[in-house]
């Protein structure tokens, strides 16, 4: 037997102010997004932006539907925005933000299982990591530097 120990390193910040230039106004474009979200359902509003190496900004929200399995979250609606404008896009880092019309959000929301399946695939093809910030409504903003950290022994097309 033999025990690996896995550490990551994970940013941890009190206030939006405290970011970089980039990484504030990219969380602002996520807010932004947020607010066009469709999310009649869960009342619960999610908005992605993502910063492509060229500069480029792409926005994504959650977009819900009647058929509830059939709706989609914001950061694959905004990741697959991306690709299918920009098949050779390098993604520099995403931005993720949610707000409850129910309550107050104040832990920085966490991407599901299947974005963070969805974004390592690309990830991995681009070969650069992908930086994820994440925020609540209101409260700390959690920075990772990879989909590595929030995903660690992912499954992908090694294993085909
Ligand atoms: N949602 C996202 O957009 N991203 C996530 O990572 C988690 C959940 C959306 C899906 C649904 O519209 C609402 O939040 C409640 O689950």
């Amino acid at each position: 037997m033999k025990e690996i120990i896995i550490s990551n390193t994970v940013l941890i910040y009190d206030t939006i102010k405290e970011l970089t230039n980039e990484d504030n106004n990219l969380l602002k474009k996520a807010i932004e997004a947020k607010s066009k979200a469709y999310a009649p359902y869960s009342k619960f509003k999610v908005g992605a932006a993502l910063l492509l190496k060229n500069g480029k900004i792409i926005l994504g929200n959650n977009q819900e539907n009647a058929a509830y399995p059939s709706g989609m979250c914001a950061e694959r609606v905004a990741i697959w925005k991306a690709f299918s404008s920009y098949p050779n896009a390098i993604v520099k880092k995403i931005a993720i933000t949610a707000s409850s019309e129910t309550f107050t959000l104040d832990k920085p929301v966490s991407p599901c299982g299947s974005c963070r399946q969805t974004l390592s695939e690309y990830e991995i093809n681009q070969k650069e990591p992908i930086e994820i910030l994440f925020m609540g409504e209101i409260g700390k903003i959690i920075k990772v530097n990879s989909l590595k950290t929030l995903l660690p022994f992912s499954f992908d097309n090694s294993f085909l």
